[in-house]
């Protein structure tokens, strides 16, 4: 391991590890422009951070990694462009699951995957049979995956299950709601990352993470690597959370 790295990870405190990063992965098309190539040469550079940082996270012992891969937004993309974006997904699965399964990686997704390619769709139902039993990380991939919809399928999912008197109006808090969300019982995200210089949400969870803290970066995400991770955990450790309080 190169010396920054080790620098870097003696930095990080193991009892104040955040339990759950979120990262919005922005800025691949830039990566390619920058390079005068088409844009999923950016998506395939910025699917090989994928690869690196599910094993850094998973070695550090983070329990919860969500990664936006797909929003409910991204069909209005060119046909190519999300042709391309599908490919790489199944290109992933199919190089990354015996690894997944190997580090004890949990895959999981966040979002509706039944409007997905056929193709697709049964690679990452495969892979999320695979790794269904793995006890280590989990990996939530939002595929798909749009905040708002999410809430409104939480306020449906949870008026069934009042129709069948299951949950009662009385009974439902904001513990309870949580658990109707696509995260269901996960711990809301400690951390949020974004990087490629842009300052927005873009309708990412946006019910989990009401006091999640964020950290920014100009980086591309296809020039994201462990150091980037490990400075933002470092700089998340020196944050006061007070969740309201004082
Ligand atoms: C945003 O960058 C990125 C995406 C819409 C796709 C993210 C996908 C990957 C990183 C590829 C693989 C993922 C998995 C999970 C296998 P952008 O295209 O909006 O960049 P721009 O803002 O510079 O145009």
């Amino acid at each position: 391991m190169d010396i920054e790295n080790k620098e870097l990870i003696s930095k990080i405190i193991p009892e104040k590890l955040p339990k759950h990063i979120a990262i919005i992965m922005d800025g691949n098309g830039r990566w390619a422009k920058k390079r005068r190539l088409p844009r999923n040469f950016g998506h395939q550079e910025g699917m090989k951070r994928v690869v690196e940082i599910v094993e850094s996270a998973s070695e550090l012992g983070i329990k919860h990694l969500s990664l936006y891969a797909f929003s409910t937004e991204n069909w209005k993309r060119p046909k190519d462009e999300i042709e391309g974006l599908m490919k790489i997904l199944v290109l992933y699965i199919r190089n990354e699951l015996v690894r997944l399964t190997k580090n004890n990686v949990k895959l999981k997704i966040l979002g509706d995957i039944s409007v997905l390619p056929d193709l697709p769709r049964k690679e990452v139902e495969r892979a999320i049979y695979r790794t269904s039993n793995n006890t280590g990380m989990i990996l939530n991939i939002a595929l798909n995956y749009g905040g708002r919809d999410e809430i409104i399928r939480g306020i449906r999912l949870y008026l069934k299950d009042v129709e069948m008197g299951k949950i009662s109006v009385e009974e439902l808090n904001t513990n309870e709601f949580s658990k109707y969300l696509y995260t269901g019982n996960q711990p809301d995200p400690d951390l949020v990352i974004r990087p490629s210089g842009e300052f927005r949400l873009s309708n990412f969870l946006l019910y989990q993470i009401a006091y999640s803290e964020f950290w920014f970066s100009d980086i591309l995400w296809p020039d994201f690597n462990e150091k980037y991770l490990y400075k933002a955990i470092i700089d998340y450790q020196s944050r006061n959370r007070r969740f309201g309080g004082i």
